[in-house]
């Protein structure tokens, strides 16, 4: 077998702890003139660039990105790809934004071919955000699930994906059954999960568009294969807490419906979470839950504010990672996501500190998906996904970073004024799948 060795030069950043803590900055290494080594998609060494050149054959690549971050590729938790196409739409909450943009736009998917085109467009887009892996809900359709891991697999991306089920609430030609819902997701795991890189996520939209019976049957086929990832929502928006009362009138709340059916667990990751109470708080940290923080998509639908103090700081914590949340969510930008993070906290009295924002965006995001040996962290043995960052990619960054003190001023600047145009390149399996000279 032949070797493929790469190395990347440039300002390399480790996450060496977790900064949710009193001293987030402890939380982060860096060496400014720094190597990471790859070698067939894994990290081979990382650190000192004048230490590792030494070391590498005559026949290794180097890209050179000195005076560039080199941070490792952004995990984006919780994302809609078919919604792409409705980013940006008007005046809506949650409810009347589902039944008026999204619903029609999920109902093209059935055509593998638009779905191709579709998955495309949203790879690149994540792709030129620096995002290198994701969890992304497809439609109800079979064929948009298909043609998304068929897209993500020519770049060997790690991506966690799964087929909507909807049973009730949702026009006719998206609504599936319990057990066609429950056939169709068995038969896309048991095709597409382990292939590469790619891993299935069981996605029940959220309990509101499924019976009972479908609940049921979604419990049934996780506890058969527990080695998928789960996605669902929950506890979004007032209107819709009120809603799943309603149709759930038998449990104590929101999050009491998905553990009665089965659906908690390592592996589960609930969207938003922005309303919360204390049994549900409990039942997620107790059964290793993980939220995922979609700021943008809360304050554009205008959703509300989640805690994302209260979910670290607390006996019982929270595993959290950040999320796009597209096509609720206003940006595919992990730099302005966040920053709306940010501004949500401090909105609550809490300065996000940067090196606790980048964590979310990358280590946070990677334990919620419990992929965290593998993906979001520059480390031996990790697979060889990076962002890198133009520090210098507008003239008001240029001029803003030039009165920086320190390093964490820097990526705080990048995190407040920074978007695409930060994104130098993107590395996914240690090749570049994106660059913006190019
Ligand atoms: N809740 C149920 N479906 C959705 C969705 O597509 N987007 C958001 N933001 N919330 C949801
Ligand atoms: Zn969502």
């Amino acid at each position: 077998t032949v070797r493929t060795i790469t190395a990347l030069r440039g300002h390399v950043f480790q996450f060496s702890g977790d900064p949710f803590c009193d001293n987030p900055a402890e939380a982060l290494t860096d060496w400014s003139d720094g190597l990471v080594v790859t070698e067939n998609g894994k990290i081979t060494a990382v650190g000192e660039a004048a230490d590792l050149l030494k070391t590498l054959p005559d026949d290794a690549v180097v890209h050179d990105h000195s005076g560039q971050f080199i941070l490792p590729g952004f995990v984006d938790c919780h994302v809609h790809y078919p919604q792409t196409e409705v980013i940006a739409s008007y005046g809506a909450q949650l409810i009347e934004w589902l039944n008026t943009y999204t619903f029609p736009a999920e109902s093209k998917f059935g055509d593998i071919d638009y779905a191709r085109r579709a998955a495309d467009v949203y790879l690149q887009q994540s792709f030129a955000n620096g995002i290198t892996s994701a969890s992304v809900y497809c439609t109800i359709h079979p064929e948009s699930v298909d043609a998304l891991f068929e897209q993500a697999a020519r770049y060997n991306m790690r991506i966690a994906a799964g087929k909507v089920m909807m049973d009730r609430n949702a026009p006719e030609n998206l609504r599936d059954t319990a057990q066609t819902g429950y056939d169709q997701s068995k038969a896309l795991l048991e095709k597409w999960h382990g292939q590469g890189r790619a891993l299935y996520s069981i996605t029940p939209r959220f309990a509101p568009t499924s019976t009972p019976e479908q609940m049921e049957a979604t419990g049934a086929l996780w506890k058969e294969h527990p080695e998928v990832l789960l996605q669902t929502h929950t506890s979004e928006n007032r209107q819709e807490l009120e809603w799943v009362g309603e149709l759930y009138p038998e449990h104590p709340d929101y999050v009491g419906v998905y553990e009665h059916f089965g659906l908690l667990g390592k592996g589960c990751i609930l969207g938003h979470g922005i309303y919360l109470n204390d049994r549900e708080k409990s039942l997620i940290h107790e059964t290793g839950t993980s939220i995922a923080h979609c700021p943008t998509s809360n304050t554009f639908i205008g959703s509300g504010l989640f805690d994302v103090r209260g979910s670290h700081f607390t006996h019982e914590p929270i595993s959290v990672g950040l999320a796009t949340d597209v096509g609720g969510g206003s940006s595919f930008s992990m730099l302005t996501t966040m920053r709306t993070a940010y501004e949500v906290a401090q909105l609550q009295g809490y300065s996000l500190h940067p090196v606790q924002a980048y964590y979310l965006a990358t280590v946070g995001s990677a334990k919620a998906l419990y992929q965290e040996n593998r993906i979001g962290n520059i480390k031996v043995g990790m697979e060889a996904d990076f962002a890198i960052i133009d520090p210098l990619s507008t003239p008001l960054i240029r001029h803003r970073m030039a009165y920086a003190n320190n390093v964490i001023e820097q990526l705080f600047i990048q995190m407040i004024l920074g978007d695409d145009r930060a994104i130098a390149a993107t590395y996914i399996d240690g090749k570049r799948v994106y660059s913006q000279a190019a």
